[in-house]
């Protein structure tokens, strides 16, 4: 067996949400990678010590501390993993950065333009290989539904429709609710999401025009973020995106949506039925053969771990995934599939999307590091 490479992580604010399926990730990313670069959960970080150490206990992470900087300027650390709310992502990836880790930070990338373009400055100048966490088109079924339209299964995209629906901010949703605390809406929360998916499968959007909703459903509600909105996008292509989002949607907990219609044929996908991509081809005559096919994603399709379908996938394939690629390209030296830059790349659509439903009309992404 050849000799792996241990590469130790740090993960800064691992007992919330996200530390909690990172944590899980990292260790099944040191089981599924087949590159030699294996991920050791070294140390976890947490705004407060005892936090840290129930993290650490709860999660398999060696040590806790309270003090991210001190983490990052060891040399023992191979790799930092961020996933505080978004707000602190610049200053934590910045410092990393320049200290020559390698870098996962988790969507959306930043909320503010100048953090984003510090990030794209530092992320050019860096050593360390980046990711940003679009976990979503790491599904196998999402993957095989890229390469049907890469591979002109469908001809060309004339429109692709893309919807992200939760119920979530019918409950307390935390810090996502206000600016200052590093909310940014469901138009860059979840909407980022279904902006990685649309470039991932039809392209680079060149202009949106969108409105944002924000529902007071009490007198107490003091959210200054949107809840949620709608809209069109013309893809660089020509092609014609309509977007759907929203965290007001009752019944609806993670109900990710897309149906693309090509000039050959279509292609949906939800992924409350992950494991299937419906699949229309026009026979050779042009006629219509009846509709959708239901495929189940075959067994050894990139993306599925077991070698039977339709054993089921979840939510922490697609991150460990994500990781896997990450590691590959630590070891080969290539991007990751989503890197920093790609993650600036989305947040520039989604800061169109927010000028747009302020000024009421079509904006074209400003990109960051131009
Ligand atoms: N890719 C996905 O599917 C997905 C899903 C959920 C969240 N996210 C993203 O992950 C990030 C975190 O979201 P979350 O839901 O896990 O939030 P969370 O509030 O559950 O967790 C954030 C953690 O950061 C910690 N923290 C705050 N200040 C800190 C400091 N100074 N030092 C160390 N730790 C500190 C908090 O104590 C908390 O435990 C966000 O960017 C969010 O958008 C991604």
């Amino acid at each position: 067996m050849a000799d792996s490479q241990e590469l130790k992580v740090a993960i800064i604010g691992g007992a919330g949400f996200m530390g909690s399926a990172h944590s899980k990730s990292w260790a099944l990313a040191a089981l599924q990678t087949p590159t030699d670069a294996k991920p050791v959960k070294a140390v976890v970080v947490e705004r407060d010590l005892d936090l840290a150490l129930a993290t650490a206990e709860k999660f398999g992470w060696a040590e806790a501390a309270d003090d991210w900087k001190a983490i990052v300027d060891r040399d023992d650390i191979d790799i930092i993993d961020v996933v505080t709310p978004p707000h602190m992502h610049a200053d934590i990836v910045c410092y990393a950065l320049e200290r020559g880790k390698h870098v996962f930070c988790e969507k959306p990338i930043a909320n503010a333009r100048e953090d984003v373009e510090r990030i794209v400055t530092a992320a050019r100048a860096a050593s360390g290989v980046t990711a940003i966490g679009f976990n979503y088109r790491h599904n196998a079924s999402i993957q095989y539904a890229a390469h049907l339209v890469a591979s002109g299964a469908i001809g060309d995209v004339i429109q692709a429709r893309f919807e992200y629906h939760q119920d979530d901010a019918f409950s307390d949703m935390g810090w996502r609710r206000y600016k200052a605390r590093g909310g940014s809406g469901a138009s860059s929360d979840i909407g980022s999401h279904i902006l990685d998916l649309a470039h991932y499968l039809v392209g680079d959007i060149a202009e949106v025009n969108a409105s944002l909703t924000t529902v007071k459903l009490t007198d107490d509600d003091d959210s200054d973020v949107d809840d949620g909105g709608a809209f069109l996008a013309h893809f660089d292509t020509g092609a014609l995106g309509i977007f759907s989002f929203s965290q007001k949607s009752h019944g609806n907990f993670a109900h990710i949506r897309f149906e693309i219609d090509g000039t050959e044929g279509g292609i949906g996908f939800d992924w409350n039925q992950r494991d299937v991509v419906r699949v229309f081809r026009k026979a050779a005559d042009g006629r219509s053969q009846g509709g959708f096919v239901a495929t189940p994603v075959a067994a050894g399709a990139p993306g599925v771990w077991f070698g039977s379908s339709s054993l089921g996938s979840g939510y922490l394939e697609p991150s460990t995934n994500l990781m896997v690629d990450f590691l590959g390209a630590i070891e080969g030296g290539d991007r990751p599939q989503g890197d920093l830059e790609h993650g600036a790349r989305i947040q520039s659509v989604v800061d169109a999307v927010w000028k747009s439903a302020e000024t009421r009309s079509w904006v074209a992404p400003e990109p960051f590091g131009a």
